[in-house]
């Protein structure tokens, strides 16, 4: 066969809102090492807190943002190249802004959490404690069928109840928590343990109807992932996968687009 390549050009039209909105984030495994790192680091950065290290003294940053620390380029000036920062492309939300709150199956205090994960130095983790001993994950959807047997020691802190009533909770927990800190938008993203894969059926999992029916059936094949990203595209929520697992089965996806989320 041959293969004839010709250049296309198309012209894309991108819609952005314009007004920064009061942005929540909902870890799912807030008290892992993911979790702490990224509450911690963000406090670190709003408070400014600076803290020593055997090369000195070392002052917070968001170096390793692609949004926060890095440039774009946007043309020429006089014959010179010119950057922008990234940041200031578009009206983006300022990390430091963020309201973060979460879920895990562990109810160790984010404090302990932190020295847990064992990522923060020492110095730091010391002035940071006073700021996470009192914050507290609300309580996961813990499955042992769908995570390493390892976890099952940590499993503490736990929603009782049908797949439909966990659903329904995560639901209570998504609006309380953008009604509480007074926020005009939610993403949720999962940070949790790796989990299996679903056998995905259409039967279980094929269309929104199949999907809602199965979690109303309390079938053994939806994982709690899943169960977490109903709740968030039921509270039109968008929802990010940080997990290389089968999440967004087909009647996920159905959902997700139905809803526009
Ligand atoms: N996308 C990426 O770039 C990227 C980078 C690093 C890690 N990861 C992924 O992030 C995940 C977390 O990594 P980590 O090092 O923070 O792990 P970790 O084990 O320290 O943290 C995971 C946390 O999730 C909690 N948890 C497990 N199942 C849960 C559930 N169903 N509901 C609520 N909480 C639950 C655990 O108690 C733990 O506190 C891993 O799956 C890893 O593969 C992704």
């Amino acid at each position: 066969a041959q293969y004839v390549v010709r250049p296309v050009s198309r012209e894309y039209k991108f819609v952005t809102e314009r007004a920064i909105p009061r942005l929540g984030l909902l870890l799912v495994g807030l008290a892992g090492n993911n979790g702490t790192t990224v509450v911690g680091s963000v406090l670190a950065n709003k408070h400014n807190v600076t803290w020593r290290t055997k090369n000195g003294v070392q002052k917070p940053n968001y170096y390793g943002s692609l949004t926060q620390a890095s440039t774009c380029h946007v043309g020429r000036m006089d014959g010179e190249e010119v950057y922008c920062p990234f940041r200031s492309l578009l009206p983006m939300v300022n990390p430091n802004d963020l309201e973060i709150s979460g879920w895990d199956i562990s109810d160790a205090n984010m404090a302990d959490a932190m020295e847990r994960a064992r990522v923060l130095d020492y110095d730091l983790q010391r002035q940071l404690r006073p700021m996470l001993e009192n914050i507290t994950a609300m309580p996961g959807i813990y499955n042992p069928d769908f995570i390493a047997a390892n976890q099952e020691e940590r499993a503490n802190h736990v929603i009782q109840g049908t797949k439909k009533q966990q659903v329904e909770k995560i639901r209570e927990d998504i609006r309380n928590f953008k009604q509480s800190r007074n926020l005009d938008k939610v993403i949720v993203l999962w940070t949790a343990n790796t989990e299996r894969f679903s056998e995905v059926s259409d039967e279980l999992h094929g269309t929104k109807e199949a999907l809602l029916a199965s979690i109303e059936r309390d079938e053994a094949e939806i994982a709690p992932s899943t169960l977490y990203a109903v709740a968030s595209i039921l509270e039109d929520t968008p929802y990010i996968n940080g997990s290389p697992q089968n999440t967004f089965v087909p009647g996920l996806i159905d959902l997700a687009v139905s809803r526009s989320v």
